[in-house]
């Protein structure tokens, strides 16, 4: 969602920006641009679509040591070049990701002094009111401070003074914005992928403060005094963006939870100490977006089943407005791959307030969830290109297991010695799955209108994260339901050919499901069973069109085998439809507004 870029230096800027641009396409965005400084002059270029058609706009004979890009996820206003990124009003020049909530009432006064607007967005009246507050105070830095105490809402900025032409701006509060040291030359990103090439150290901008950056100098303010900062190094393996020959990143990324499952046995399973103890808290609270609150559905499950303690998990964005009861025994569990989403770490900030002990389970090393958070927990999956989440979901499934398995053996309730045979076992039975042929199941549903997700229990979550891979990356309408659920309404959407994906690992509960497959095979569903094998229960041939047999493992790492033919099958259809797998239409990676 939104990134940022910027470079000050020898080189010329414009074929940095466009490469950190590109390295920040996973992101998600609609359109992008680029401002520099040529012969005195601020140029902007900008446009929608991919950074592709921005490059072909671009003349690199231009030569200039200063500039910003970035790329724009719409928020306000639609998806077009005059609402695009770079921004300018006056002497200021910006970009910017977040957004202004009292944008309105800015540009009331802003308007009533004279100010004109082109889009609809906030962000032009983040740069007016920069400029205003500038031509008051004849000085950059004071005029950003002064603006700081007005702007409500989030911004991460990157800003160009049009007199100052040896110097780029940065402030931020609640977005993320990074600095990357070079020689005698500095990079500006919204996360530091962008320039991992090119820097090994990099400063994080904290909330509230102001960054002066020139190609020999960086300096820091916060509430108008220089301020001291930390170095951060960059971890260079963190950042694989090479596909290596598969088609695409989600392949790449399915593919690589088999050796994912061993690294994470290397690093945790024999080191179980270095996974938090949760038995000393009275409640535990699991919060995430998305995917990574399906794996914290998850957690709940296998905590609640493995571990004998009850736990709630809650949507990000319902948790940090509604009323919480928590207190200084409660650990409040944030899972998120990027370690960035708005939402997530809102909570994170409410919660201290009560006391809370937080930990994270986060996949991007230094990123402002894992900071914000008391402990964190990380999923070592490596770089996540594409849009949808696959190794990160596994992983953090992984995490939640071995805090149940943790919380269980203490409590007696689990044989560490046996179970830990099941987990060497994950990267072969996940192999397995990954190399199965799924084409016969995709040649007959890949046209579906609708596809329906049938569970129950912990197979439930599963389906809900079946389902939601399905709709983002093939735009296929689909939706997850409990087994048992469906007959009160829903199955009156069911006819001849509806695919139906149904889900039985729980063998206690498996001849129930099965009587609902039954149900909605009468009606004339095509039924892909996914089942555990070695179930002790007889299943009639005719309850299912498709049957695709997943490795029985210990039923606290199931689930980490369960989603493996859910991702593919979302992939395949996906592919068959033509669609742009890694960067599905209006999705971003890194959700950083609310
Ligand atoms: C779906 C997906 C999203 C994210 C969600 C939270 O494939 O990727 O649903 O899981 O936006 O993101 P993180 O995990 O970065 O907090």
């Amino acid at each position: 969602m939104c990134g940022i870029v910027g470079y000050i230096g020898k080189k010329n800027s414009l074929p940095i920006l466009i490469k950190g641009l590109k390295r920040l396409e996973y992101r998600g965005y609609d359109s992008a641009g680029v401002a520099y400084i040529k012969d005195k002059n601020i140029k902007i270029v900008k446009t929608v679509g991919k950074i592709n058609n921005l490059d072909k706009l671009l003349n690199y004979n231009d030569e200039s040591f200063i500039g910003i890009g970035h790329t724009r996820w719409a928020t306000h206003g639609s998806v077009d070049t005059t609402n695009s990124h770079p921004h300018q009003a006056g002497s200021i020049t910006i970009v910017h990701n977040g957004i202004l909530e009292n944008y309105q009432e800015l540009k009331k006064i802003l308007t009533n002094k004279g100010y004109t607007f082109k889009s609809d967005t906030d962000t032009e009246v983040l740069c007016a009111y920069i400029d205003y507050e500038y031509t008051k105070t004849k000085n950059i830095l004071d005029a950003l401070n002064n603006c700081m105490k007005v702007f409500e809402g989030s911004y991460a900025t990157a800003i160009m003074v049009k007199d100052i032409p040896n110097k780029l701006f940065v402030m931020k509060k609640d977005s993320p914005l990074v600095i990357g040291i070079g020689e005698q030359e500095n990079y500006i990103a919204s996360d530091i992928s962008a320039y991992a090439d090119e820097t090994s150290a990099y400063i994080i901008l904290e909330d509230m403060e102001i960054g002066q950056i020139e190609k020999d100098n960086i300096s820091i303010y916060k509430n108008k005094k220089e301020i001291k900062y930390n170095i951060e190094q960059v971890e260079q393996d963190a950042f694989d963006s090479d596909k290596n020959n598969y088609e695409h990143y989600m392949l790449k990324e399915i593919s690589e939870q088999e050796n994912l499952m061993d690294k994470l046995n290397n690093i945790y399973l024999k080191n179980l100490d270095k996974i938090m103890d949760i038995s000393k808290y009275n409640k535990i609270h699991i919060i995430g977006c998305g995917t990574a609150y399906h794996a914290g559905m998850i957690g709940k499950y296998l905590i609640e089943n493995y571990s004998d303690f009850e736990v709630n998990t809650y949507i990000a964005s319902e948790y940090r407005y509604q009323k919480i009861f928590a207190d200084d025994k409660t650990l409040v569990i944030a899972a998120s791959q990027s370690g960035e989403t708005a939402d997530t770490l809102a909570c994170i900030k409410k919660v201290k307030k009560y006391g809370c002990k937080t930990l994270g389970i986060v996949n991007v090393k230094n990123s402002s969830i894992a900071r914000a958070v008391d402990e964190v927990i990380y999923t070592e999956a490596g770089q996540e290109v594409a849009v949808a989440s696959t190794k990160a979901y596994s992983s953090q499934v992984y995490i939640f297991s071995l805090l149940a398995l943790k919380l269980g053996i203490t409590k007696g309730l689990i044989n560490k010695n046996e179970i830990n045979k099941e987990y060497e076992k994950l990267p072969s039975y996940i192999s397995k799955l990954t190399n199965y042929d799924y084409e016969d199941i995709i040649s007959k549903i890949w046209q579906a209108k609708d596809v329906f997700y049938l569970g129950r229990g912990i197979d439930y979550i599963s389906m809900l994260e079946g389902s939601l891979k399905l709709k983002e990356i093939s735009y296929v309408h689909s939706e997850a339901y409990q087994a048992g659920e469906l007959k009160h309404g829903t199955i009156s959407l069911i006819e001849k050919d509806t695919p139906i994906i149904a889900l039985i690992s729980d063998e206690t509960i498996a001849l129930k499901t099965i009587s609902n497959i039954k149900e909605v095979k009468a009606r004339g569903a095509y039924v892909v069973l996914l089942i555990k094998e070695d179930l002790n229960i007889n299943i009639d041939k005719e309850c299912y069109d498709k049957i695709i047999e997943i490795n029985a493992t210990d039923n606290l790492l199931q689930p980490i085998l369960n989603v493996i033919p859910l991702q593919l099958i979302a992939y395949n259809i996906a592919k068959k439809r033509g669609c742009d797998i890694d960067k599905p239409r209006n999705l971003a990676k890194s959700v950083t507004v609310e």
